[in-house]
């Protein structure tokens, strides 16, 4: 039988209380530490409004310090029932590691988002970072559940069979899904409220998805989950207050790698990857789209977030100069084929010279504002999140209703 963590219902109401007591917490302290981070230099300018005001930045570190007192008070509640009884040998050691584990590798990932903020690090960096963040997890996961065998989809059970091995990939696979949620939210980014905005959303759709199951025959990896996702929740709530529009706080990329790690965290324990990956169409559709800039084919600005126009006080579409001849074959052919597919706006003969090419950056921001037009900020955040909460809804839709032409239950 399956590990039950006490009195489930009991357990999951105190994380509830805590959760609450965090919220709280954070509403009070992060307006205290706003100047303390602006004498650190830790400040940013917002490129979306006419004043060059400086506005605190990395805040989502208060945020990451928070729950993570939370996660520290709350391990010993799931395990009340072993602790008290005090009998040797009974005690669920495997679940507890577990347990550890997922709090060191967010707490790694928080302390080495903090070192991003303060130290500006390089693209490289940011791909590498999560990879070792989550090296405990995966060193856990190696040693007490080692199996790496998936379930074929039917319409390949002809061709694979009913399930596959994937051996040393399967853990490759772990460590990019840590290495994708955490830069996945880092370039959806750009205007205020959309980090956490997005965050707080997929936050919210596991959880509901976590409640679908808790009846399930896997019911303790999504108790598991809702203890990390619901303290989760409740820091980014408050910090979605500071930084929603006007911003008064930036969140940085710690939180970005805050929220991202505490997703792959519980998908990787909870084993229910493809259904967190199914919560995060919006930032895959902006990651594929990316890609030309992402990897360099493409010339990729410092910011590729909307360029904010005085006159009109609304935010536009921006954009990435080149010469066409200067770029390679592939960015030639992801040119074309993003012309061909009508999700590009597109100059030519642009500069003094007029050898110059013009073209959005590839983002999803600034596709929407290619079909829309010029938005105001808080309009084009609201959208934005309007549509993650549209594909949380098809996720689940495909999870509960699709997934039974692909998979037997
Ligand atoms: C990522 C994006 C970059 C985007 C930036 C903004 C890629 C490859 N990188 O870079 O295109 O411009 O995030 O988040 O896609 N800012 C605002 N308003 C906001 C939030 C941020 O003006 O609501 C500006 C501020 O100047 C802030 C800065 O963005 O200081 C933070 O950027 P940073 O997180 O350092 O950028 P990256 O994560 O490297
Ligand atoms: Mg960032």
């Amino acid at each position: 039988m399956a590990f039950e963590f006490g009195d489930t219902r009991l357990t999951l109401l105190i994380n509830a209380g805590m959760s609450i007591l965090g919220f709280l917490l954070c509403l009070s302290v992060i307006p205290k530490f706003k100047d303390m981070f602006i004498k650190a230099n830790l400040y940013g300018i917002d490129l979306c409004k006419p004043t060059k005001e400086r506005i605190p930045e990395a805040l989502g570190v208060i945020c990451g310090a928070v729950f993570l007192i939370l996660m520290f008070l709350f391990i010993p509640v799931p395990f009340y029932k072993h602790l008290a009884d005090n009998e040797k040998g009974k005690f669920p050691h495997q679940e507890y590691i577990e347990f550890l584990a997922a709090v060191l590798s967010i707490c790694c990932m928080i302390f080495l988002g903090f070192a991003d903020d303060v130290l500006d690090l390089k693209w490289r960096h940011k791909l590498l970072l999560p990879t070792m963040a989550s090296l405990p997890l995966l060193m856990v996961y190696f040693v007490n559940v080692g199996s790496t065998t998936i379930i074929v989809p039917k319409p390949l059970r002809l061709l694979l069979g009913y399930d596959v091995n994937l051996g040393i990939l399967y853990y490759v696979y772990m460590g990019m899904l840590a290495v994708f949620c955490t830069n996945a939210i880092n370039i959806l980014s750009g205007i205020n409220g959309l980090e956490v905005g997005q965050s707080w959303i997929i936050a919210f759709s596991v959880i509901v998805h976590n409640l679908m199951e808790l009846s399930g025959e896997y019911r303790h990896h999504h108790v598991f989950s809702m203890y990390f996702l619901m303290p989760f929740l409740a820091v980014c709530s408050a910090l979605l207050y500071y930084n929603w529009y006007p911003s008064q706080v930036f969140v940085g990329d710690t939180f970005c790698y805050f929220s991202g790690m505490t997703f792959a965290v519980v998908a990787i324990i909870g084993h229910f990857s493809k259904t967190m990956l199914l919560f995060f169409i919006p930032q895959v559709a902006n990651f594929i789209y990316s890609i030309p800039q992402l990897f360099k084919f493409i010339p990729c600005p410092r910011h590729r977030l909307p360029r904010y126009n005085h006159e009109t006080d609304k935010v536009e579409i921006s954009y990435t100069k080149f010469k066409e001849k200067d770029l390679g074959f592939i960015g030639k052919m992801f040119l074309k084929l993003y012309r061909v597919c009508f999700v590009l706006h597109f100059k030519t003969g642009v500069g003094e010279d007029s050898e110059f090419t013009e073209c959005n950056n590839f983002t999803l921001i600034n596709l929407i504002l290619r079909f829309i037009g010029p938005l105001h900020e808080k309009t084009l955040v609201i959208i934005l999140l309007i549509f993650q909460v549209f594909c949380s809804i098809i996720a689940l839709l495909i999870r509960y209703q699709l997934s039974r032409l692909f998979y037997d239950s």
